[in-house]
């Protein structure tokens, strides 16, 4: 299934083809593929190149720590979730390793890399659904996550599967605010001129 984004601006095709599907297919993602989407995410950019990320990952035929991921999302996120190939949580360590100071972008660069990995997977034909729905208290105590670590985002990873089984909610339309609400210049509020 496709779900093309209905762009103002012409932009990459690996922009417009990529969604979050709830339909995943049970087609496994080959270890190589895998391994090539962490490659993708090692090198995104961050603050001071801190690089203040880790996943812990599971395959489902690694049954043990699939189930330990399936149980730290939230049941509307299992219902779908379950069926993925890979399940996966984003950590972000919120101190400086070296200093110990807070890293206030530690955050936006654990995002970063999960768009790297997301970009990566597209060109691949492998899909990314990332998911807030998860319980962090509870992700920290089952994978014995350390203290200045913090879990960011639970996601699952996989082919897409048949759109039937969830038909409701993989029909929705893409939907986007306009570019005009969020791309600014001069003061805050003021359209940017070079937008359409
Ligand atoms: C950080 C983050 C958290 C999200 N949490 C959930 C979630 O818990 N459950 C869910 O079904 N989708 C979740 N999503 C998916 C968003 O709803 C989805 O990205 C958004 O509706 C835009 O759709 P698209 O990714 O197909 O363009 C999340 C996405 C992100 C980036």
């Amino acid at each position: 299934m496709q779900k093309r984004a209905p762009t103002d601006c012409p932009v990459h095709d690996l922009i417009t083809e990529r969604w979050s599907p709830r339909a995943f297919s049970d087609k496994p993602v080959a270890p190589e593929v895998l391994a090539s989407l962490f490659e993708a995410a090692r090198w995104a950019p961050s603050s001071s190149n801190e690089q203040p990320w880790a996943y812990i990952v599971a395959t489902k035929d690694d049954a043990e720590n699939f189930a330990k991921l399936v149980s730290v999302l939230v049941p509307s996120n299992v219902t779908w979730a379950q069926h993925a190939p890979v399940l996966a949580l984003a950590v972000a360590e919120l101190a400086f390793a070296k200093s110990g100071t807070p890293n206030r972008n530690a955050l936006y660069d654990v995002g970063a890399a999960s768009a790297w990995l997301t970009v990566e997977a597209t060109s691949r034909g492998v899909f990314v659904h990332q998911m807030a729905g998860y319980d962090p208290d509870k992700a920290r105590q089952v994978f014995q996550i350390p203290t200045g670590w913090e879990p960011i985002a639970a996601i699952a990873i996989g082919y897409p599967g048949d759109p039937e089984s969830l038909r409701d909610r993989e029909g929705a339309p893409r939907a986007r605010k306009p570019i005009s609400a969020f791309v600014m210049s001069g003061s805050w509020g003021k359209k940017a001129t070079f937008l359409p």
